[in-house]
């Protein structure tokens, strides 16, 4: 899909980059050429995703930095620049979630969660896009969102509320700084099974059989699958793409179809036979 080399010349920093799809991102954004940074709150998770990403022979940064800290991701970002003088793009993906009814929530699960996700979000967008519009750079913002952003979820309230607002914060931005040069859209990924994810969303196999029942792809994504879009996002492949949310989620998204929940209720072969009794005979 993507000439070898895309990328490079390129440097990227990506948020929460040292497990899951944060890390699916770094190798794939590598695997193309560029260097990348990626940062998070755990000094030996960065090292031991730092020595798999170093093997695409690209340049690595780790930096140990909480996305919470707005002073922390100031002195990140110095660093990074100060070492590559430049940085092409930045993929907010630092995230927090939990499932907890809302009832039961402390004030300060709710907190760590929004603060997290959509205040990391601000966070590093607004230090990079200062650094952006000071220096007159061209420069991308790729936001991770969620397929709930509009419709909110039960159970996930602080993630719902904080992904939300990141939604707001991707079209906002989009429009406001396009004007620099400075791209922002977003990614909406459904179910990705990584190990963070599961742990905290998936509370045994039963609830799993139901949930992937309810995707008419029958499966969930694959880490590579959400990699290649946002190395498309971020490419120069899409230069006039702003302002945009991708879903990616095998079409789930769709299940509030009025009969879409009849696909679930047989084969396909007696639903035929269904409908065909009820046809007016001529
Ligand atoms: N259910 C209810 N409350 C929870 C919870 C859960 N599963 N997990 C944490 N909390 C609460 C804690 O009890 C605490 O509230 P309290 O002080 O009132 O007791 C609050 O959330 C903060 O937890 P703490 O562990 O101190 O914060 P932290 O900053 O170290 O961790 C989290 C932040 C809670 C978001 C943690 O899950 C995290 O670090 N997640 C990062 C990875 C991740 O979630 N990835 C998302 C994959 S989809």
């Amino acid at each position: 899909m993507f000439e070898k080399n895309c990328l490079v010349k390129k440097n990227f920093l990506i948020t929460g980059g040292g497990s899951g799809l944060g890390l699916a991102m770094a190798e794939r954004f590598a695997e193309l050429g560029a260097n990348v940074a990626i940062c998070g709150r755990t000094e030996e998770k960065l090292k031991a995703a730092a020595d798999k990403l170093k093997g695409y022979g690209t340049k690595i940064l780790i930096q140990q930095a909480d996305v919470r800290d707005y002073e922390a991701v100031q002195k990140m970002f110095q660093r990074i620049i100060d070492q590559w003088q430049h940085l092409d793009g930045l993929v907010n993906n630092a995230a927090g979630n939990f499932l907890c009814p809302s009832e039961d929530l402390s004030p300060n699960a709710f907190k760590s969660v929004v603060d997290i996700v959509l205040h990391g979000t601000f966070n590093c967008s607004q230090v990079y896009g200062r650094h952006l519009i000071e220096k007159k750079q061209k420069g991308s913002i790729l936001n991770i969102a969620t397929t709930y952003t509009q419709t909110g979820s039960a159970f996930v309230l602080p993630s719902a509320c904080a992904k939300a607002g990141v939604y707001a914060l991707t079209n906002t931005l989009a429009y406001e700084w396009a004007n620099y040069g400075i791209r922002v859209n977003a990614i909406a990924p459904g179910p990705f099974p990584t190990e963070g994810a599961w742990t905290r969303l998936m509370p045994d196999p039963s609830v799993e059989k139901q949930y992937l029942k309810q995707n008419p792809m029958n499966r969930y994504g694959e880490k590579y699958e959400l990699a290649n879009l946002a190395v498309f996002l971020m490419s120069d492949l899409a230069p006039y793409i702003n302002g945009e949310c991708v879903t990616i989620d095998g079409g789930k998204h769709l299940q509030s179809g009025e009969f879409n929940f009849i696909t679930q209720l047989m084969p396909r072969e007696d639903l035929k036979k269904l409908f065909a009794k009820m046809r007016p005979s001529k």
